[in-house]
């Protein structure tokens, strides 16, 4: 049976979600495969709002949800969120809930260094989430982290401590911190290590015997392709590999289990925290997508920068990410403009560029080449069918499909489960 593997084909903040959401409804598992608490997932089920950053979509529905191999994991944070859903009424059991025991943890000096960078490279900071998130990347492919599965070995963490803190010790001295304090350290992790192992499994084996039961896997993408720390706008990325091809070495299954790849992309464009953003609007426009689109960071609570739609950019997501199909979000944002630019090149040094160059001072540089659509009067909100939807919203779908090369699968409307338009049912193919 098909799996569906949903990324987001911008800067993350596309509406994820809710697509999400309705599709967990439907899978048999739903997996995470990359990043950590710097997500932000809003789910609206019923009257209950829930909002997720480091568990898969699916276990507000009870869906088997699994944390893969590829994600870094804060241990704290994650006892946190489960004890909020739980508060919540959502029922979190070894049963429903697997984390990999080979996920690196996100430790407290993660955090601290996270900040601390951010605070001294003043102009050129990435503008983080501050969660700890690129030091603990660091630290894996470093070969220094601890690990999941180390919580059951917290009397043997001695060689594997001065292979952190050799580290890390010297880290913090140049920035002015005393050394990890390796007791209070090991103390904090004995706190929290069983209500983790509670969950630790081996996952890969748990999806692969998914797959070969015809069970429908759903591998949950979080951020966007835009801050791919390999096909991003480096150096203003996360530290993870945002593509649908993440989800097999995440998780521990071969790359043909992707299956369908959704790219979920807004009918415009946002940006938190700092980097190139050609189509950026400094203007009333750019004020009312904001307030309209409610445009305001779910984990940081930052005001999103907005702007029109680059199709070049999401061609280019869309082809490195090998996208089967889109979901566009939130067109209602769009409603009662008179007119609508859509990126369609670059202008840089006098030449005509049909894709982002790779340099961020070029990034930085290009002009945005903009072809204008009609806009649309009446209100798209809630629309459930293409007879809803005015005659010059379908033009501008339609002409995003030709400019991205890749069709519309779905279109949402609103943040309403049911407000969306079907074309191409993903677990279907
Ligand atoms: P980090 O992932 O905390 O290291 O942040 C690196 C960059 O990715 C910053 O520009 C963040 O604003 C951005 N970022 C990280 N997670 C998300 C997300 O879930 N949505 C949007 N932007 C994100």
């Amino acid at each position: 049976m098909a799996n569906v593997t949903v990324i987001g084909g911008q800067w993350g903040d596309e509406g994820k979600g809710k697509i999400v959401d309705w599709l967990s409804s439907r899978a048999d598992v739903v997996a995470r495969f990359q990043g950590g608490h710097n997500a932000g997932h809003t789910l609206v089920v019923g009257e209950q709002v829930y909002k997720l950053s480091l568990l898969p979509s699916g276990i507000v529905r009870g869906t088997l949800s699994v944390i893969g191999n590829g994600v870094v994991l804060d241990p704290w944070w994650l006892k946190q969120e489960v004890e909020k859903l739980r508060g919540q009424g959502v029922s979190i059991t070894p049963e429903n809930f697997q984390i990999a025991e080979t996920c690196p943890l996100i430790l407290p000096f993660h955090r601290d260094l996270d900040a601390l960078r951010e605070d001294a490279i003043g102009l050129g900071k990435i503008g983080t989430t501050r969660r700890g998130i690129g030091p603990a990347y660091e630290d894996k492919v470093g070969r220094r982290a601890i690990r999941v599965c180390d919580l059951a070995h917290l009397d043997d963490l001695e060689l594997q401590l001065d292979r952190l803190c050799a580290h890390h010790d010297a880290l913090r001295a140049g920035f002015g911190e005393g050394p990890v304090d390796r007791e209070r350290l090991v103390a904090d992790l004995r706190e929290v290590a069983d209500f983790v192992l509670e969950f630790a499994r081996p996952v890969w084996m748990t999806l692969n015997e998914a797959r070969a039961r015809g069970r429908r896997i759903l591998f949950e993408g979080a951020q966007g392709v835009l801050l791919d720390v390999d096909h991003g706008t480096y150096p203003y990325v996360t530290s993870s590999n945002t593509i649908a091809g993440t989800a097999a070495g995440g998780t521990g299954l071969g790359p043909s289990a992707a299956g369908f790849v959704l790219g979920i992309v807004k009918a415009y464009t946002t940006r938190v925290g700092s980097g190139p953003f050609p189509t950026e609007l400094d203007d009333a426009i750019g004020q009312r997508l904001g307030e309209r689109g409610h445009e305001f960071g779910t984990v940081t609570g930052r005001k999103r920068r907005c702007g029109w739609f680059d199709a070049v950019l999401v061609r280019q997501s869309c082809a490195v990410s090998g996208v089967t199909g889109i979901a566009l979000t939130k067109l209602d944002v769009l409603d009662g403009l008179d007119e609508i630019n859509i990126c369609t090149g670059y202008r840089l040094n006098g030449k005509t560029l049909d894709h982002f160059p790779a340099h961020s001072s070029d990034q930085a540089a290009v002009e945005p080449i903009y072809e204008t659509v009609e806009g649309w009067s009446q209100s798209t909100a809630g629309a459930r069918s293409w007879a809803q939807l005015p005659a010059s919203a379908i033009k501008y779908i339609r002409r995003i499909e030709e400019l991205i090369r890749c069709p519309v699968a779905l279109v949402s409307t609103s943040p309403e489960r049911e407000d969306t338009i079907l074309v191409r049912d993903p677990f279907a193919d």
